[in-house]
């Protein structure tokens, strides 16, 4: 790697390293938001994306009880702490995640059976807010990586309707300029306003969106509000 244009870093090709994957390491050491996350201490420049979300939707300062899935590195997480100092926090990912004080982390897979039990119980109470930037690992079909992600999306609304307080918000990555016209409606129906929005941190580029659902109407009646 060697200096390139005023404070441009510049990568050179190696052995072993395909010309696509040095692009990738080329616009990573490049990008703003990567340097302003290690600069401020974040562990991943998705923080910026939902701090961004929050700056225009007010979902997280306030919060409660927050489940945030797809946890890792933990960028997410700290912001919750952050803006929400008093919220309690429990997270999951398929990969290990350093602790961050005051997070709960399961390192296990969300789809597991056993997943939606145990961040309940390790939070004790309904949360108010659920996250998710899960996306599963691209097979490099646009349609199977679709499918895929869009499983991992449909769960965790799932989840969310199964679980949230009354008034609470669910918020989640989705792909390809939107949700599904099935999700879509779900969310319709049990909370009173759903948003789209592509966060500036997120890049231009990429197919990711966000899809925000705020105000849960609740769950029928009978079922409890935990
Ligand atoms: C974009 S990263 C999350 C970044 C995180 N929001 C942050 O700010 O640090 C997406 C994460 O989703 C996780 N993931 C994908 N499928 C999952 C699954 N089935 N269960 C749990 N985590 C999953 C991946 O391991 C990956 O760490």
């Amino acid at each position: 790697m060697r200096g390139g244009g005023p404070g441009k870093i510049r990568v050179k090709s190696a052995k072993g390293r395909t010309a696509q994957s040095t692009r990738w390491l080329e616009r990573h050491l490049n990008d703003p938001y990567v340097r302003k996350a290690k600069a401020e201490g974040w562990r991943s420049r998705a923080a910026f994306k939902l701090i961004e979300l929050d700056e225009k939707f007010h979902f997280v300062r306030g919060s409660r009880a927050v489940v945030d899935l797809g946890v890792a590195p933990g960028g997410w997480a700290q912001v919750v702490r952050k803006l929400a100092p008093k919220a309690q926090v429990v997270g999951i990912d398929l990969l290990p995640t350093d602790p961050i004080p005051g997070v709960t982390l399961f390192e296990m897979d969300f789809m597991d059976d056993k997943a939606p039990a145990m961040l309940r119980d390790a939070l004790g109470e309904a949360p108010d807010l659920v996250i998710s930037d899960m996306a599963a690992n691209t097979v490099g079909h646009a349609q199977t990586d679709h499918l895929r992600t869009m499983g991992l999306v449909e769960a965790a609304a799932w989840f969310a309707v199964e679980n949230l307080r009354k008034n609470g918000a669910f918020v989640a990555k989705v792909f390809a300029g939107g949700t599904d016209a099935d999700l879509l409606a779900v969310l319709k129906k049990h909370f009173t306003a759903v948003k789209h929005a592509k966060p500036p941190a997120s890049r231009k580029g990429s197919v990711e969106w966000y899809v925000v659902a705020q105000g849960f109407k609740g769950r029928p009646e009978g079922e409890g509000e935990g």
